[in-house]
């Protein structure tokens, strides 16, 4: 989740200094380096959210860069091979774990924040972005529906696998995704992700009723 916020305080911070940069003044490299410096300025330590937080790995660097358009083709085919090399399959190779401990999971918005302690469970945040379930009335729609997934999709193996990758790591298949990325980045346990892959393809799960 903080890279996404990152990136679109990156964003912001950009569009600024942009605009009131004076003419002939400056090459984008240097606007970016300004920008971080802004927000290292401002940003303060807090609990477990140390500075490091501003400090972007290629992938997300990139996606700061073409923030605004999208990437260009053969960048976007770059930062999609890259991050698909990043997608382990589970260790027993079975994507599916508990829905129901994965609907846990995607309800759970705690984690890593500064507020958190390294102990406080850590979620997956589905919900703020996502809808899943017919019953859930209160989704965020930055995110497409889910509700159906595996239904539509097929309960197949090939869609299993597929979930698996997406919700490890998003940007493999949309370069530049504004979702988090859960295996890669260590924000979810080998089997938290397998109980929200149960969530999407469990053909009981109430994402799929
Ligand atoms: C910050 C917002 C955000 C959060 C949190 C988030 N997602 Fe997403 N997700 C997106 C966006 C945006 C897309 C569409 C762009 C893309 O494909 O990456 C997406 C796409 C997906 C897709 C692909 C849908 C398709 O039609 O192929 C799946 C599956 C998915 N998310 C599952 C999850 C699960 C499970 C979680 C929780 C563990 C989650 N997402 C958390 C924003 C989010």
């Amino acid at each position: 989740m903080h890279k996404t916020l990152f990136a679109a305080a990156c964003a912001a911070a950009l569009a600024g200094c942009a605009g009131t940069s004076p003419s002939g003044g400056g090459s984008d490299a240097a606007v970016r380096a300004k920008a971080v410096d802004v927000m290292k300025a401002s940003f303060k330590e807090r609990g477990i959210a140390k500075l490091d937080r501003l400090i972007q790995d290629e992938t997300q660097a990139l996606c700061s860069q073409y923030a605004t358009t999208a990437p260009p083709k053969d960048v976007a085919a770059r930062i999609e091979k890259a991050n698909m090399a990043l997608i382990k399959p589970p260790a027993d190779g079975q994507y599916l774990g508990d829905w129901k401990r994965g609907e846990q999971v995607a309800q759970r918005g705690t984690g890593f924040q500064y507020s958190d302690t390294e102990k406080t469970p850590v979620g997956g945040n589905c919900y703020a972005c996502h809808q899943l379930s017919k019953q859930e009335i209160s989704y965020g729609t930055i995110g497409p529906s889910l509700y159906n997934f595996g239904k539509l999709r097929g309960f197949t193996p090939e869609m299993q696998k597929y979930a698996w990758g997406k919700v490890y790591n998003a940007h493999a298949y949309a370069a530049c995704s504004n979702m988090p990325r859960f295996g890669a980045q260590g924000i979810l346990s080998e089997q938290q992700l397998k109980d929200v892959v149960a969530l999407l393809m469990d053909p009981k799960s109430p994402v799929n009723q």
